[in-house]
């Protein structure tokens, strides 16, 4: 088992050098043709498969991590907007953070539209095999991975089974389908894969080559894979790089619950560099949109999109909402730090013009939603706690 696992790696780091190469100077050369300018990603239209990924109620849907943050809203949009004759979930219930918060969410999902979260894990491919042979999917999402920026520093390995090991098991099941039967995939990148990219806003044509931690470069690796995939096998996939996602049964380890909770228990907010930081926050439902058009799109080999929403917000404004909203004035102690980037946003041009991207929540709606579902959640001091808190080296 060891020696397949190092297997595994080696072939996956290989195969990450390789097509790295080949993706950047994709990247390069469509940017211009004949001498005129002309959007990069230009080469990435397709006109064969596109009525095959419409989405309907004949649809049969796989959401993997459908008991995560993104995960169930999604399944819960894809069923209010489709009535799909499929949408299932699967979902390993990990502890990173408190498993009782997603055994709510997959609760809330069985009540309210009938909808099911399979609990198991997709490293084990005779599992996902099985459900495939079930429910012969149309559309396959695949969320399912470990979080989080600061807990890779403590627990690569982690990153290394749930973003690469399990992913390669997925893509392994769908490559081996017929491929007139295949599933459209789209899956989670992160905008982490910028790592210390410097220019501003982000933009998908950006050479990244400047990982900051090992949970972006899982992500980038993700797309790497996607595309030897998309060489080998012809596979087609749609990798999505979110932007800090934030709503109601958002997730504990992130700013918007964090925050919400410190500001609302009278404890202290880290600050750092005097909160002098910019950033992107995406609303949940703008983001599922924009894996819904992800799911219809035809990709003509491993796409890859930003889904942010080009609308930096300061980070003192994202607190005078929070406190605003509460009614609570938040107590901050002040930190230097050089490690912290000052500002991130992405350029969504590209998903504007082919996924019907359109981001239309304002961070004051969007904290507005997350703070009346917080303060009528009585489970919210429950549901904070996990495995993120963990300082373990
Ligand atoms: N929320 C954000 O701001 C954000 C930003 C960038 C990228 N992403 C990516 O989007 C995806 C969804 O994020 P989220 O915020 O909903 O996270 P989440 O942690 O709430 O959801 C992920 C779910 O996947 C499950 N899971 C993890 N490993 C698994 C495995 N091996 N088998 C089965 N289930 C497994 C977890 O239990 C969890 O419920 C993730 O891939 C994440 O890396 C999220």
């Amino acid at each position: 088992m060891v020696e397949l696992k190092q297997k595994v790696a080696a072939i996956t780091l290989i195969i990450c050098g390789l097509v790295g190469l080949e993706i950047q100077s994709n990247f390069v050369s469509t940017r211009t043709s004949f001498g005129k300018e002309e959007p990069y990603w230009i080469n990435e239209a397709c006109t064969t498969r596109a009525d095959r990924h419409a989405l309907s109620a004949a649809s049969r849907v796989l959401v993997t991590g459908g008991a995560g943050f993104i995960g169930s809203s999604l399944m819960g949009a894809l069923h209010e907007q489709f009535a799909p004759e499929v949408v299932v979930g699967l979902d390993n219930f990990n502890d990173y953070y408190s498993p009782a918060f997603k055994k709510a969410r997959a609760h809330r999902l069985k009540k309210d539209f009938g909808r099911d979260v399979v609990a198991g894990d997709v490293c084990n491919g005779s599992l996902l095999e099985d459900l495939f042979k079930e429910h012969r999917f149309t559309h396959v999402v695949h969320l399912a991975a470990q979080a989080g920026v600061r807990y890779s520093l403590n627990h690569p390995l982690s990153y290394v089974k749930n973003n690469l090991e399990c992913y390669v098991t997925l893509l392994e099941v769908v490559r081996k389908i017929d491929p007139e039967s295949r599933p459209s995939l789209s899956y989670a990148s992160s905008s982490s894969v910028y790592g210390r990219n410097k220019k501003i806003p982000f933009s998908e044509a950006d050479a990244v080559t400047n990982p900051a931690n090992l949970y972006g470069a899982s992500k980038f690796m993700n797309e790497q894979i996607a595309a030897a995939f998309h060489h080998i096998y012809g596979l087609h996939s749609v990798g999505l790089r979110f932007f800090t996602v934030y709503g109601p049964w958002g997730r504990p380890d992130m700013a918007a619950f964090l925050f919400t909770r410190a500001i609302e228990l009278g404890k202290p907010l880290t600050l750092y560099n005097k909160g002098e930081m910019r950033r992107d926050f995406t609303y949940v439902d703008d983001i599922v949109s924009g894996i819904i058009g992800s799911m219809q799109y035809c990709a003509d080999a491993a796409a890859v999109f930003n889904l942010g929403n080009n609308q930096p917000v300061e980070l003192m404004h994202f607190i005078q909402t929070i406190e605003k909203s509460l009614g609570t004035k938040a107590t901050m102690k002040h930190k230097t730090s050089t490690a912290e980037i000052k500002e991130t946003y992405a350029d969504i041009t590209k998903a504007q013009a082919l996924l019907g991207y359109a981001p239309k929540t304002s961070i004051e709606d969007g904290m507005a939603k997350f703070i009346d579902w917080y303060q009528n959640e009585p489970r919210r001091h429950a549901f904070a706690g996990g495995h993120f808190n963990d300082r373990r080296r």
